[in-house]
């Protein structure tokens, strides 16, 4: 599409030499000659105004502000007739992207005016990108009304309107880690800042170190170049610091280092730098349990406890799974343009019986298979056959040529299902799918505390 430019003159020799000079370059022009017919004019959407200072009914100067409530975004150069020193800068001051004096020099005129559209088409884009992160992670995209989860997102709201305090985010694999960190960015007064993130287990320890603190030029033998680590790419806005129950003490302490006092050095680097970050650190590890055992730092993990957000598992929030479903449900139909309406009752119930390890990602997943296997305008049961499957499985389990050690077999399941319910009896008894009885039971005859 064209570029469009508003000329604002009295003059009518100027608007027509700069039109003229202008519709060269393929950029469509239109002319006003009075400040009230810039602000009438203005709203059709431009990409730059050319604007002279003396006009008949108002100055350039005035003008600005009022163009700006307009159009924020449209940049705007001051075209003065006087070469002093004082119009150029009340220009600037005002908000002026740049000025020109006459007589103009009509070649220099279209340089700056393609510079000054190209950064408004920059700034544009930019502005609906930031506009689409921040609708998309607003606080209605996390779904659930279960109390757990309610909780979760009001503590999460009251986070995103503190701005710089550190954040912990704990939860197992799949229950919205990603989401609620972007969530609290993307509502925060960051929001208009960098959000950059790393996974802290998969790297080893040394280029860990300089991805998130960076490294001068020649700090070893692969840094050709100096390189700014994520606390500083990340400054104004946040640091998400995924899977920090993976990272060696050595790097906690420098971590902790960081956090109190708001500065580092790069690997190599001897100037101590000052970064304006949130850091927001998450895990689906228990960091109390790791303290305990000796993995995780005590004074890091109470730095990093102050505000927990403790997103539950999809098991103990089977109530949202109803809601959840229709969201999902809703979502693929609209990507895969089917006509669903919704899910059955008995297919509900099997979603709400299963125990999704997986959590959310796992639901999601499950949904998005159904919608496309679904011939009907109903998910049923039949459309989550691999779930049900999946609880049956051990009958299709085949006795191996050389046997097993049942006992040892049984043991294994049990303890598998107390880790993944951290413990939890009622939970693991139904992961297994025997009752609390017959749990205990076991817990005793296996000798497992
Ligand atoms: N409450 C929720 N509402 C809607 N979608 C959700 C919710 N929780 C998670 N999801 C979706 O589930 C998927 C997994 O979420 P996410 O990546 O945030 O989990 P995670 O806790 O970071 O997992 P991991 O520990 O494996 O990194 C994503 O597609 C996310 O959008
Ligand atoms: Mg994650």
């Amino acid at each position: 599409m064209a570029h469009s430019v508003l000329v604002v003159d009295d003059e009518k020799l100027i608007r027509w030499s700069v039109h003229e000079r202008l519709a060269q370059e393929g950029i469509h022009v239109e002319e006003a000659e009075t400040g009230g017919q810039a602000r009438e004019t203005l709203p059709d959407g431009f990409d730059l105004v050319l604007l002279d200072v003396n006009l008949p009914d108002t100055t350039g100067i005035e003008l600005i502000p009022q163009l700006r409530e307009i159009d924020p975004d449209v940049p705007i150069i001051m075209m003065t007739g006087d070469a002093s020193a004082e119009t150029a800068v009340a220009a600037m001051q005002a908000g002026a992207f740049h000025y020109c004096t006459k007589p103009l020099n009509l070649d220099e005129l279209a340089l700056l005016a393609a510079k000054a559209i190209e950064t408004t088409s920059m700034r544009r884009q930019v502005r609906q990108l930031q506009a689409k992160s921040a609708s998309d992670y607003g606080f209605d995209h996390i779904v659930g009304s279960s109390p757990a989860m309610q909780q979760a997102k009001a503590l999460m709201g009251k986070i995103a309107r503190a701005p710089a305090s550190t954040v912990l985010v704990t939860g197992e694999s799949g229950t919205g880690k990603d989401l609620a960190s972007k969530a609290i960015h993307y509502n925060s007064e960051r929001r208009e800042g960098p959000f950059v993130n790393i996974t802290c287990s998969a790297l080893p320890d040394a280029l860990l170190e300089s991805e998130l603190f960076g490294h001068e030029k020649g700090a070893f033998t692969d840094a050709r170049a100096q390189k700014k680590g994520l606390f500083e790419q990340g400054d104004g806005g946040t640091v998400f610091l995924d899977e920090i129950g993976e990272m060696s003490p050595i790097l906690q302490a420098k971590l902790l280092r960081f956090l109190e006092e708001k500065q580092f050095r790069r690997v190599g680097g001897n100037n101590d730098l000052k970064v304006d970050v949130r850091v927001i650190a998450a895990t689906n590890r228990d960091l109390k349990d790791e303290v305990k055992k000796g993995g995780f730092r005590e004074d890091l993990f109470y730095r990093l406890n102050v505000l927990t957000v403790e997103l539950p598992s999809l098991r103990e929030r089977v109530g949202d799974i109803p809601l959840l479903g229709e969201y999902f449900a809703q979502r693929f139909a609209e990507e895969f343009r089917k006509p669903i309406r919704g899910i059955d009752k008995p297919a509900l119930k099997l979603l709400q019986e299963y125990p999704w390890p997986g959590n959310v990602r796992e639901f999601r997943n499950a949904i998005e298979r159904a919608v496309l296997l679904c011939e009907g305008e109903q998910l049923t049961a039949a459309d989550f056959s691999n779930l049900a499957k999946g609880a049956g499985l051990s009958a299709d389990f085949e006795l191996p040529q050389g046997g097993i050690k049942l006992d040892e077999l049984e043991r294994s399941l049990v303890v598998q299902a107390l880790e993944r319910t951290k413990g939890n009896q009622t939970q693991a008894a139904k992961l297994l799918g025997i009752n609390r009885d017959q749990i205990r039971y076991r817990i005793e005859k296996f000798g497992l505390k």
